[in-house]
Protein backbone atom coordinates (compact mmCIF):
# COMPACT_ATOMS: atom_id res chain seq x y z
CA UNK A 1 0.00 0.00 0.00
CA UNK A 2 1.15 3.10 -1.18
CA UNK A 3 2.12 6.18 1.67
CA UNK A 4 -0.88 8.36 0.70
CA UNK A 5 -3.36 5.55 1.31
CA UNK A 6 -1.72 4.60 4.75
CA UNK A 7 -2.08 8.27 5.56
CA UNK A 8 -5.32 8.59 4.50
CA UNK A 9 -6.56 4.92 6.17
CA UNK A 10 -4.93 6.48 9.50
CA UNK A 11 -7.72 9.17 9.91
CA UNK A 12 -10.78 7.31 7.59
CA UNK A 13 -10.49 4.07 9.09
CA UNK A 14 -10.48 5.31 13.20
CA UNK A 15 -12.99 7.65 11.58
CA UNK A 16 -15.13 5.31 10.94
CA UNK A 17 -14.68 3.03 14.41
CA UNK A 18 -15.13 6.06 16.13
CA UNK A 19 -18.32 7.85 15.22
CA UNK A 20 -17.35 11.00 17.25
CA UNK A 21 -14.32 11.68 15.59
CA UNK A 22 -16.35 11.22 11.96
CA UNK A 23 -19.28 13.88 13.58
CA UNK A 24 -16.40 15.95 14.28
CA UNK A 25 -15.35 15.95 10.30
CA UNK A 26 -18.43 15.97 8.96
CA UNK A 27 -19.52 18.97 11.32
CA UNK A 28 -15.80 20.83 9.90
CA UNK A 29 -17.08 20.02 6.58
CA UNK A 30 -20.47 21.69 7.16
CA UNK A 31 -19.52 24.75 8.79
CA UNK A 32 -16.52 25.49 6.75
CA UNK A 33 -17.08 24.37 3.39
CA UNK A 34 -13.50 22.88 3.65
CA UNK A 35 -13.46 19.10 2.51
CA UNK A 36 -11.19 17.78 5.49
CA UNK A 37 -10.94 14.37 4.35
CA UNK A 38 -10.67 14.43 0.98
CA UNK A 39 -7.88 17.19 1.13
CA UNK A 40 -5.57 15.10 2.41
CA UNK A 41 -5.42 12.53 -0.47
CA UNK A 42 -5.49 12.92 -4.22
CA UNK A 43 -8.25 10.53 -4.85
CA UNK A 44 -11.90 9.33 -4.54
CA UNK A 45 -12.35 8.42 -0.31
CA UNK A 46 -15.11 8.45 2.33
CA UNK A 47 -16.46 10.62 3.04
CA UNK A 48 -16.10 13.09 0.05
CA UNK A 49 -18.19 15.34 1.52
CA UNK A 50 -21.05 15.30 4.18
CA UNK A 51 -23.99 15.88 1.41
CA UNK A 52 -22.38 12.76 -0.68
CA UNK A 53 -21.93 10.93 2.16
CA UNK A 54 -25.46 11.31 2.98
CA UNK A 55 -26.59 11.44 -0.72
CA UNK A 56 -24.65 7.66 -0.96
CA UNK A 57 -26.31 5.95 1.99
CA UNK A 58 -29.59 7.34 1.17
CA UNK A 59 -29.52 5.37 -1.86
CA UNK A 60 -28.32 2.13 0.37
CA UNK A 61 -31.03 3.06 2.88
CA UNK A 62 -33.70 3.21 0.26
CA UNK A 63 -33.19 0.01 -1.25
CA UNK A 64 -32.82 -1.77 1.93
CA UNK A 65 -36.27 -0.19 2.64
CA UNK A 66 -37.73 -1.63 -1.04
CA UNK A 67 -35.99 -4.87 0.17
CA UNK A 68 -37.74 -5.51 3.29
CA UNK A 69 -40.97 -4.30 1.69
CA UNK A 70 -40.59 -6.42 -0.74
CA UNK A 71 -39.64 -9.55 0.80
CA UNK A 72 -41.86 -9.62 3.57
CA UNK A 73 -44.88 -9.08 1.05
CA UNK A 74 -43.07 -11.61 -1.03
CA UNK A 75 -43.35 -14.77 1.81
CA UNK A 76 -47.07 -14.34 2.05
CA UNK A 77 -47.71 -14.89 -1.72
CA UNK A 78 -44.50 -17.14 -3.06
CA UNK A 79 -46.24 -20.71 -4.21
CA UNK A 80 -44.24 -22.98 -2.66
CA UNK A 81 -43.17 -23.28 1.49
CA UNK A 82 -39.50 -23.00 0.95
CA UNK A 83 -39.62 -19.52 -0.97
CA UNK A 84 -42.00 -18.12 1.84
CA UNK A 85 -39.48 -19.45 4.86
CA UNK A 86 -36.31 -18.25 3.19
CA UNK A 87 -37.92 -14.76 1.89
CA UNK A 88 -39.10 -14.07 6.01
CA UNK A 89 -35.68 -15.12 6.74
CA UNK A 90 -34.40 -12.52 4.07
CA UNK A 91 -36.95 -10.04 5.33
CA UNK A 92 -35.16 -9.98 8.92
CA UNK A 93 -31.68 -9.75 7.48
CA UNK A 94 -32.66 -6.48 5.45
CA UNK A 95 -34.56 -5.08 8.40
CA UNK A 96 -30.64 -5.72 9.83
CA UNK A 97 -29.07 -4.06 7.05
CA UNK A 98 -31.62 -1.06 7.70
CA UNK A 99 -31.00 -0.58 11.18
CA UNK A 100 -26.96 -0.98 10.39
CA UNK A 101 -27.27 1.42 8.32
CA UNK A 102 -29.20 4.14 9.93
CA UNK A 103 -27.30 3.36 12.96
CA UNK A 104 -24.09 4.90 11.79
CA UNK A 105 -25.70 7.75 10.16
CA UNK A 106 -27.06 8.58 13.32
CA UNK A 107 -23.67 8.17 14.91
CA UNK A 108 -22.20 10.37 12.40
CA UNK A 109 -24.83 13.21 13.22
CA UNK A 110 -26.33 12.71 9.19
CA UNK A 111 -29.68 11.25 9.74
CA UNK A 112 -33.46 12.98 9.88
CA UNK A 113 -35.99 12.98 7.66
CA UNK A 114 -33.55 15.05 5.10
CA UNK A 115 -32.54 11.60 3.51
CA UNK A 116 -35.21 10.52 1.65
CA UNK A 117 -35.11 13.92 -0.16
CA UNK A 118 -31.57 12.99 -1.58
CA UNK A 119 -33.09 9.63 -3.37
CA UNK A 120 -33.49 10.28 -7.03
CA UNK A 121 -36.51 10.15 -8.55
CA UNK A 122 -36.16 7.34 -10.63
CA UNK A 123 -34.56 4.95 -7.53
CA UNK A 124 -37.82 5.99 -5.51
CA UNK A 125 -39.78 4.60 -8.91
CA UNK A 126 -37.94 1.26 -7.77
CA UNK A 127 -40.07 1.00 -4.94
CA UNK A 128 -43.75 2.08 -7.10
CA UNK A 129 -42.92 -0.38 -9.67
CA UNK A 130 -42.60 -3.66 -7.39
CA UNK A 131 -45.00 -2.65 -5.39
CA UNK A 132 -47.15 -2.57 -8.52
CA UNK A 133 -46.14 -6.39 -8.74
CA UNK A 134 -46.88 -7.51 -5.47
CA UNK A 135 -50.05 -5.21 -5.44
CA UNK A 136 -51.19 -7.49 -8.76
CA UNK A 137 -50.22 -10.39 -7.35
CA UNK A 138 -47.32 -10.80 -9.56
CA UNK A 139 -44.61 -12.68 -7.52
CA UNK A 140 -42.75 -13.66 -10.64
CA UNK A 141 -42.03 -10.08 -11.01
CA UNK A 142 -41.55 -8.89 -8.05
CA UNK A 143 -38.68 -11.67 -7.17
CA UNK A 144 -37.38 -10.10 -10.86
CA UNK A 145 -37.23 -6.57 -9.43
CA UNK A 146 -36.34 -6.53 -6.20
CA UNK A 147 -33.80 -9.90 -5.93
CA UNK A 148 -32.77 -9.58 -9.42
CA UNK A 149 -32.29 -5.42 -10.05
CA UNK A 150 -32.48 -3.73 -7.29
CA UNK A 151 -30.07 -6.31 -5.26
CA UNK A 152 -27.95 -6.93 -8.29
CA UNK A 153 -27.34 -3.11 -8.60
CA UNK A 154 -26.49 -2.93 -4.96
CA UNK A 155 -24.03 -6.00 -5.17
CA UNK A 156 -22.69 -3.92 -8.02
CA UNK A 157 -22.29 -0.87 -6.12
CA UNK A 158 -20.64 -2.90 -3.26
CA UNK A 159 -18.29 -4.86 -5.23
CA UNK A 160 -17.27 -2.25 -7.81
CA UNK A 161 -18.00 1.02 -6.10
CA UNK A 162 -16.18 1.08 -2.36
CA UNK A 163 -12.58 0.40 -3.83
CA UNK A 164 -11.25 3.06 -2.33
CA UNK A 165 -13.41 3.19 0.60
CA UNK A 166 -12.24 -0.56 1.28
CA UNK A 167 -8.52 0.54 0.68
CA UNK A 168 -8.61 3.27 3.49
CA UNK A 169 -10.98 1.41 5.70
CA UNK A 170 -10.70 -2.17 7.58
CA UNK A 171 -13.45 -1.35 9.74
CA UNK A 172 -15.88 0.12 6.50
CA UNK A 173 -14.74 -2.96 4.45
CA UNK A 174 -16.28 -4.87 7.21
CA UNK A 175 -19.74 -3.44 7.32
CA UNK A 176 -19.23 -3.54 3.36
CA UNK A 177 -19.09 -6.77 3.45
CA UNK A 178 -21.28 -7.93 6.26
CA UNK A 179 -24.14 -6.07 3.58
CA UNK A 180 -22.53 -7.63 0.44
CA UNK A 181 -22.40 -11.32 1.67
CA UNK A 182 -25.98 -11.27 2.51
CA UNK A 183 -27.13 -9.17 -1.07
CA UNK A 184 -25.17 -12.08 -3.18
CA UNK A 185 -27.33 -14.98 -1.44
CA UNK A 186 -31.02 -12.95 -2.21
CA UNK A 187 -29.44 -12.82 -5.71
CA UNK A 188 -29.02 -16.28 -5.92
CA UNK A 189 -31.89 -17.27 -3.93
CA UNK A 190 -33.99 -14.83 -6.52
CA UNK A 191 -32.23 -16.50 -9.63
CA UNK A 192 -32.78 -19.97 -8.39
CA UNK A 193 -36.47 -19.68 -7.48
CA UNK A 194 -37.19 -18.12 -10.82
CA UNK A 195 -35.55 -20.92 -12.86
CA UNK A 196 -37.54 -23.05 -10.44
CA UNK A 197 -40.69 -21.48 -10.87
CA UNK A 198 -40.34 -21.40 -14.75
CA UNK A 199 -39.59 -25.49 -14.87
CA UNK A 200 -42.95 -25.48 -13.22
CA UNK A 201 -44.63 -23.48 -15.97
CA UNK A 202 -45.08 -20.49 -13.25
CA UNK A 203 -43.40 -17.97 -15.55
CA UNK A 204 -44.01 -16.02 -18.34
CA UNK A 205 -41.60 -14.78 -20.49
CA UNK A 206 -43.49 -11.92 -21.93
CA UNK A 207 -44.29 -10.76 -18.74
CA UNK A 208 -40.83 -10.90 -17.69
CA UNK A 209 -39.64 -9.05 -20.46
CA UNK A 210 -42.06 -6.02 -19.94
CA UNK A 211 -41.03 -5.91 -16.51
CA UNK A 212 -37.50 -6.37 -16.74
CA UNK A 213 -37.85 -3.58 -19.03
CA UNK A 214 -39.28 -1.22 -17.38
CA UNK A 215 -37.15 -1.85 -14.31
CA UNK A 216 -33.70 -1.45 -16.54
CA UNK A 217 -35.31 1.69 -17.89
CA UNK A 218 -35.05 2.69 -14.25
CA UNK A 219 -31.65 1.67 -13.82
CA UNK A 220 -30.79 3.88 -16.77
CA UNK A 221 -32.32 7.11 -15.01
CA UNK A 222 -30.58 6.59 -11.78
CA UNK A 223 -27.52 5.98 -13.35
CA UNK A 224 -28.02 9.29 -15.51
CA UNK A 225 -29.01 11.26 -12.23
CA UNK A 226 -26.42 10.80 -10.23
CA UNK A 227 -22.95 10.80 -11.66
CA UNK A 228 -21.49 12.69 -8.80
CA UNK A 229 -22.61 9.64 -6.17
CA UNK A 230 -21.10 7.67 -8.54
CA UNK A 231 -17.96 9.81 -8.78
CA UNK A 232 -17.21 9.72 -5.03
CA UNK A 233 -17.77 5.74 -4.90
CA UNK A 234 -15.10 5.55 -7.78
CA UNK A 235 -17.85 4.40 -10.30
CA UNK A 236 -17.85 5.64 -14.41
CA UNK A 237 -21.67 5.77 -15.15
CA UNK A 238 -20.92 4.05 -18.88
CA UNK A 239 -19.00 1.40 -16.87
CA UNK A 240 -21.36 0.99 -14.35
CA UNK A 241 -24.38 0.75 -16.98
CA UNK A 242 -22.61 -1.91 -18.94
CA UNK A 243 -21.74 -4.28 -16.36
CA UNK A 244 -25.49 -4.15 -14.81
CA UNK A 245 -27.02 -4.99 -17.99
CA UNK A 246 -24.47 -8.02 -18.18
CA UNK A 247 -24.93 -8.98 -14.75
CA UNK A 248 -28.77 -8.65 -14.61
CA UNK A 249 -29.44 -11.01 -18.11
CA UNK A 250 -27.17 -13.31 -16.79
CA UNK A 251 -29.37 -13.93 -13.87
CA UNK A 252 -32.31 -14.47 -16.18
CA UNK A 253 -30.21 -16.25 -18.53
CA UNK A 254 -29.55 -18.91 -15.50
CA UNK A 255 -32.84 -18.97 -15.15
CA UNK A 256 -33.64 -20.03 -18.49
CA UNK A 257 -34.83 -16.71 -19.67
CA UNK A 258 -33.41 -15.33 -23.08
CA UNK A 259 -33.91 -11.73 -21.89
CA UNK A 260 -32.67 -8.34 -23.12
CA UNK A 261 -33.56 -5.31 -22.70
FE1 LIG B 1 -30.17 -5.62 2.22
FE1 LIG C 1 -31.15 -8.04 0.11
Amino acid sequence: MGLKNRLTKMIVDPAFRNPGLMKMIFAIDDVTGFDLVKTLAPFKLMPASAELFQRCFAHFVSGEEISLACATQLSAMAPDRASSQYLLVQAAEEQTHLEHFNKKLAQFGLAGNKLSGYVTPSFKRFGDAIQGRLDAGDYVGALVGNNVVVEGLAILLLEMGCRDMRANSDELTKFLDFVLEDERHHCRFGERRLKIWNERGLVREADVKDFYGEMWGLVENVIGEIPDVLDSMGLEPKTLLVASKAFFEERLAAAGLAITA
